[in-house]
């Protein structure tokens, strides 16, 4: 849109608001900026739908798809910490006090799916301990 002859032409781009957008739209940094937040967001927003779906009582699956969703974004970043350390702060302390992740753990070990899938789920044991807490 900002190299296009509509943009140039129009009289916004004159304006310093509107060189300023422009300038900010094609900087690469910006852009890395926007690769960077699809990595984290895609498999957070894949848990929200399951969350907010409809189609199957997500409770027992949401311990599960947490899990999945943090070794995509593990995987997304090639295993290098230092590139998602900050935002995975953010996700464990939301996981552990809004989302209840102790209530989320004990619905995974109590979801027959994964309870006979996994025979060492009795030695997990944030799963065992969000069992417990929640008995
Ligand atoms: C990990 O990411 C940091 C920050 O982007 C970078 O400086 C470093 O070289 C990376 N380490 C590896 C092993 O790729």
């Amino acid at each position: 849109m900002f190299t296009s002859d509509e943009w140039t032409l129009n009289k916004l781009s004159k304006e310093p608001k509107g060189k300023e957008a422009a300038k900010v739209v094609l900087m690469p940094s910006f852009w890395n900026s926007v690769v960077y937040i699809l990595k984290v967001m895609a498999p957070l927003v894949k848990v929200l739908r399951l969350v907010d779906g409809e189609k199957k009582p997500a409770m027992g699956y949401i311990y599960e798809a947490m899990d999945k969703a943090k070794e995509t974004i593990i995987m997304f970043f090639n295993s290098n910490e230092s590139k998602y350390k900050d935002v995975f702060a953010i996700i464990d302390k939301r996981w552990n006090c809004q989302l209840h992740k102790p209530l989320h753990a004990a619905a995974h070990f109590l979801n027959p799916e994964f309870f006979y899938d996994n025979t060492d789920l009795e030695f997990d044991f944030e799963v065992t301990n969000g069992l417990f807490e929640c008995i």
